[in-house]
């Protein structure tokens, strides 16, 4: 069967199929997943045009109806799991970290969410011999903590060039909430050039806590991230892709537990996010993770190590 464009989407002729690619649109399914106001607005078109445009997409990409319990099987067969560098870790997750969903890390300062982010980057440009992806990965780098150094030694321990690794992680710093929404759109071209298999978003949600303060901006501030995590699980699903979040939280550990709101973002990066990993300081530099909400794991604990290699048991 022959590719399908986009203007064969009914309603789509050249004219709003350039606008569409304009605005990222570049794929029948992206457009199928859109929400009729996002696409109104980026194409500036109106918004009962957006909507026919999403059925017809709908129609083309064949989604939008139900699935038998078996196909859902045979996508998930190609879930692919990404070495954290950890046995204790992989085990705890299932595996390693699972593509086609949105794994979470959060935890104080300090905790290593950021080094467990260049682990898995890392790891996912190596070969698939060496428990890699082979692939290309991006990171939405909020708090402007990337550091090529780093990577360098991860690599250098892995016995790979680092430079090639570093040539294969595709970095844009967010300089706040608004540019990060838009930085997923702008991986979704790269995604078109190169093979992505890992988005990082580090953090998640620092810069939605520093701009949306007081009550009063709380809705509006939930209403963007969940779009942006929406984002990102549909950038999982297009790409066979794992997408890893990062989220702070206030050290007060015995508070914690009882009170799952704590980390920001609260329900919304609760319930979008598949798995989340809650990340404390142990005694001589170890790390202790613990599953705190998966659909198909055990809760449980695992400790591992920072070292100047990278995570390890
Ligand atoms: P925030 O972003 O501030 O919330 O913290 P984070 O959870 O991202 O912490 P990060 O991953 O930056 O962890 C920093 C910790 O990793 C440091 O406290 C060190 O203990 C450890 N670390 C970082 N680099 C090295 C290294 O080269 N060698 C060793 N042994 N440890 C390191
Ligand atoms: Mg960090």
């Amino acid at each position: 069967m022959a590719t399908k464009t986009l203007e064969d989407i009914p309603g789509v002729g050249p004219a709003i199929a350039e606008k569409l690619q304009e605005a990222c649109y570049s794929d029948i399914m992206a457009i199928a997943v859109a929400s009729p106001a996002d696409l109104s607005e980026k194409c500036e078109i109106g918004e009962k045009k957006a909507m026919d445009i999403i059925e017809g997409a709908k129609l083309c990409a064949d989604i939008g109806g139900f699935e038998t319990g078996e196909d859902i099987l045979e996508r998930r067969k190609q879930i692919t799991k990404l070495t954290t560098g950890s046995k204790a870790l992989d085990e705890l997750i299932g595996g390693g970290v699972e593509s086609q969903s949105i794994m979470e890390f959060f935890g104080e300062f300090g905790s290593s969410k950021t080094q467990i982010c260049f682990q898995l980057a890392v790891n996912a440009t190596l070969p698939e011999e060496m428990g890699g992806l082979d692939s290309d990965v991006v990171i939405i780098d909020s708090e402007n903590t990337f550091r090529p150094e780093r990577i360098i030694q991860m690599a250098t321990y892995l016995g790979v060039d680092p430079q090639e690794t570093l040539r294969r992680i595709h970095v844009a710093r967010a300089f706040n909430s608004q540019h990060q929404v838009l930085l997923v759109e702008k991986a979704i071209q790269l995604a078109e050039e190169k093979k992505i298999r890992l988005m990082i978003v580090d953090s998640l949600t620092s810069h939605f806590r520093a701009e949306y303060v007081g009550r009063g901006a709380l809705a509006e501030r939930q209403q963007v991230l969940n779009r942006h995590m929406h984002d990102l699980l549909n950038f999982a699903t297009l790409n066979n892709a794992a997408i890893v979040v990062t989220n702070q939280v206030a050290a007060k550990p015995d508070a914690f537990f009882g009170d799952p709101t704590r980390p920001i973002g609260g329900h919304i990066v609760g319930h979008t996010a598949t798995f989340r990993v809650y990340l404390r300081k142990g005694k001589a530099g170890k790390r202790v993770a613990r599953l705190i909400d998966s659909p198909n794991l055990p809760e449980g604990e695992a400790v591992f190590l920072v070292t100047e290699d990278g995570i390890k048991d």
